[in-house]
């Protein structure tokens, strides 16, 4: 299904946030998006460009300053009583990048899982909450009887991301927010622990929002990708088309640091690399965002990069 036949299931409007002190910081500016049900977004950005920002907004964890927030159609923007933002939560779960300080060092795998179901399903009887601890280690590749009885500090960081996933699977949640889960991960694992997510989209219908500083890892999981810079998306659009044909100099740049994807310094883009400071200035300009084909939107700046 296209994005635009169905409707989001979360979606921002215009979002921003100011963090007020002796210097206000404008960490994101008229950020816009949709997530669909079945689909993942990539945000992606270098340190400091907003992400996590949006996913503390997105998860109720904060207000933002301005715009607005849309969950099923109904405005959520303003911070709600505790019940309301409760039920909010238990729809749109958080996977966090850190997965050690995200388990609790006294408690066992079984406990980080069945706690959830007690709380969110409390008339699941004794059984029936045993039977779904064994199936959500399982959907996320862990056998039961091998792990539900171990302490955080006897598995693995990816088992650990894992045990983090089905804690967040628990609830039953129409919408997963990743920030940067494979970071901190080896390197050779990460594709494996974002393998993970892809039958939660397909099977499960779960709306995704992957957050990463790794452009080349959109492709993997992401229909569509937005980049952000300064607190501004500066191009949105479908995964393919952002990759293979970029047309924001930000964009562009962020491509010409992954040798894999293609565009190695010494290509075409590598006068864009020796520019990069004059890039990153015209990409904190706020010009229009402007729609150069469906579902395709760049934002206008006052320089062009051969
Ligand atoms: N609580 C806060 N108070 C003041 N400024 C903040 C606060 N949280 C974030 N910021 C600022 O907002 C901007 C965006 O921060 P954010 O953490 O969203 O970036 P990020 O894209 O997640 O970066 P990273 O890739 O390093 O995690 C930064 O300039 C940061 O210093
Ligand atoms: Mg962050």
């Amino acid at each position: 299904m296209s994005p635009s036949s169905s409707s989001p299931i979360l979606e921002t409007r215009k979002l921003g946030m100011v963090f007020r002190g002796h210097r206000d910081v404008a960490a994101l500016t008229d950020v816009s998006f949709q997530l669909h049900r079945g689909r993942a977004l990539a945000l992606v950005g270098e340190s400091g460009s907003g992400k996590s920002t949006c996913a503390k907004i997105l998860t109720r964890m904060m207000p933002s300053t301005d715009g607005q927030i849309l969950f099923n159609g109904e405005d959520v923007t303003r911070p709600g009583n505790r019940k309301e933002v409760l039920a909010y939560r238990s729809q749109v779960q958080m996977v966090f990048q850190d997965p050690f300080a995200a388990l609790n060092p006294a408690h066992s795998v079984r406990h980080h899982l069945s706690r959830p179901l007690a709380l969110h399903k409390p008339n699941l009887g004794y059984g029936e909450r045993e039977d779904l601890t064994a199936e959500l280690s399982l959907m996320v590749g862990l056998d039961p009887a091998e792990t539900l009885d171990k302490y955080p500090y006897e598995l693995s960081g990816g088992q650990r991301q894992r045990v983090n996933l089905a804690r967040a699977m628990a609830v039953d949640p129409v919408v997963l927010i990743a920030d940067e889960p494979t970071s901190m991960l080896d390197v050779s694992i990460r594709l494996n622990i974002l393998d993970m997510f892809k039958p939660l989209k397909r099977d499960r219908g779960i709306a995704m929002l992957y957050i990463t500083h790794d452009i080349a890892t959109a492709r993997y999981i992401a229909e569509e990708t937005a980049v952000i810079y300064g607190g501004r998306i500066v191009e949105i659009g479908p995964t393919s088309t952002i990759i293979d044909a970029p047309r924001h100099p930000y964009t562009r740049l962020l491509l010409a640091a992954v040798p894999e994807i293609g565009r190695p310094f010494g290509s075409a883009d590598a006068g864009l690399v020796r520019e990069a400071d004059r890039v990153r200035a015209i990409s904190r300009e706020p010009g229009r965002l402007a729609e150069v084909a469906p579902g395709h939107l760049v934002r206008e700046c006052s320089a062009s990069f051969a």
